[in-house]
């Protein structure tokens, strides 16, 4: 998709007009008949898209009294222009000049991510795919503008490495397209192999991987904008487990195609490092990914084995479907050298997440001050990448004791999304945010702006929180 800002003088086939005034709806060839349905509607109120075909091309309607201000009004503008998006595609319709001021890049937004398509893997159907190929601004400003292209440039990149499976996307693919993208977007990249993963005593995730005939990779990425103020980064931590099968303790066939998603975490960690790097955004950040994928082959780790985590933690391994927390064990100890800030990490964790709230929101918890979650909650509200925040009490810890090693990998029927934070608290010394993305990742239906399958959540929460801790 191409983006554009033009002046308000553009010609296009089809324009999207939000809030028209009578001089613009002349101007763009309408009616007076239709002009009057339009005046019409408005003074009923009613709200959403109408659709006219003028001698000059087409031409979207809309009214809306959202106040940008808000997180309600955010949401309902984004939602609009969803809902456009919605009608370009029933339509057909590939080029729209959209004259939405003063909320044109949140109307834009919401079409955007709306229009996004994952259709890299079609054949013979990639030539009758509907694609938004061309999207003009009217009147944006200018920055604000940049700074919305590498979001949703950032989010797409997100959706693409979620929605491709692991035949094209195993750990050393990952790999090598966080490289490119690092040098496109200019952040750095150091990616960690198999013996240097070893040195380091990373048991957690060597222990997931002896299952694959794949080798595992760490990836650390850095990224300190020009005028950075922060001293100590904050750290993003991804889960990215390439396919999670459950390994021996194998998953149900049904909904196993989903577990391509199992590195959603990674993905919205490397998505808001290229929206924050293509913004040059002064801030001080940090990524570490953790990457394998959880099969089973002769050589799999069995329950009841016992590995042991870099900062030498003994865990007993009840289920080895409860990987994630294994490899992330590493990465939350690996980011201590950092001495970070604050770190926030992202995964795919548990069912019990997405069970307990659905798709509409992410579990969150941990150890930080209240003022960061009040930062966070402000972004998650201003995005509508919303966070629900859950106990993170000592009596959850008892669950996970164990006999025979210093913790086991899974709790009982209770709670599991607290055990599996819990269990990630071993391995932190630092202000700690764990945000379990597992109902929001990938959606079985669409949900608000975005369509089935990889949603890149977390990128635009993490940017704009990074941006207003920037500015703070
Ligand atoms: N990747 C899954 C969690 C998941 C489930 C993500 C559904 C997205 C959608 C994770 O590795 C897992 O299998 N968790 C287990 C943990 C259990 C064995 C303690 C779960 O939630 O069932
Ligand atoms: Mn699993
Ligand atoms: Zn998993």
């Amino acid at each position: 998709m191409k983006r554009s800002l033009v002046p308000s003088s553009a010609g296009a086939a089809v324009r999207a007009l939000l809030r028209p005034n009578v001089d613009a709806l002349r101007a763009a060839g309408i009616e007076d008949s239709a002009l009057n349905a339009y005046q019409n509607r408005v003074d009923r109120g009613v709200k959403g898209w109408m659709h006219h075909a003028t001698a000059t091309g087409d031409l979207m309607l809309a009214t809306s009294d959202a106040d940008a201000a808000t997180p309600e009004g955010l949401h309902t503008l984004r939602q609009l222009g969803a809902d456009l998006g919605g009608m370009l595609a029933k339509n057909k319709l590939r080029n729209v000049v959209l004259d939405a001021q003063p909320a044109a890049l949140t109307v834009a937004e919401g079409l955007a991510l709306n229009a996004y398509r994952f259709t890299k893997l079609f054949g013979i159907k990639a030539k009758d795919q509907w694609s938004l190929d061309q999207l003009d601004l009217v009147g944006a400003d200018t920055a604000e503008f940049a700074q919305w292209k590498s979001l949703i440039e950032g989010v797409a990149e997100a959706r693409d490495l979620i929605n491709t499976p692991v035949l094209q996307l195993g750990s050393m693919e990952l790999a090598a397209r966080t490289e490119e993208l690092a040098q496109e977007h200019g952040f750095k990249c150091t990616v960690l192999h198999k013996a240097q993963i070893e040195a380091l005593k990373m048991g957690g995730l060597l222990g997931v991987n002896k299952g694959s005939v794949d080798p595992p990779v760490f990836i650390a990425l850095e990224y300190r904008g020009e005028g950075a103020t922060q001293e100590h980064p904050t750290v993003l931590v991804g889960k990215g487990v390439v396919y999670d099968t459950g390994g021996i303790s194998l998953k149900p066939s049904n909904f196993m195609e989903d577990m391509k998603c199992d590195m959603s975490g990674a993905a919205a960690v490397i998505g808001t490092f290229c929206a924050v790097a293509a913004a040059k955004l002064p801030v001080n950040v940090v990524g570490l990914i953790p990457a394998t994928d959880n099969r089973l082959n002769g050589n799999a780790l069995v329950p009841g084995d016992v590995i042991t985590i870099s900062n030498g933690v003994t865990v007993e391994v009840l289920n080895t479907d409860a990987e994630g927390r294994l490899i992330l064990a590493d990465a939350l100890h690996y980011a201590k050298k950092y001495q970070p800030k604050l770190v926030i990490d992202l995964a795919t964790l548990t069912g019990a997440a997405s069970r307990a709230i659905g798709p509409y929101a992410t579990v969150a918890m941990g150890t930080a001050d209240r003022p960061t979650w009040n930062a966070l909650q402000a972004s998650a509200g201003m995005t509508h990448e919303r966070l629900v925040e859950f106990p993170f009490w000592d009596d959850y810890k008892d669950l996970i004791k164990s006999e025979i090693a210093d913790i086991k990998n899974i709790g009982g029927a209770e709670a599991g999304m607290i055990t599996a934070g819990k269990f990630l608290e071993y391995f932190i010394d630092y202000p700690y945010v764990h945000l379990d993305i597992a109902g929001p990742a990938f959606l079985d239906r669409p949900v608000t702006y975005y369509g089935k399958g990889g949603t890149g959540v977390g990128v635009r929460l993490l940017t704009h929180f990074l941006t207003a801790q920037s500015r703070a």
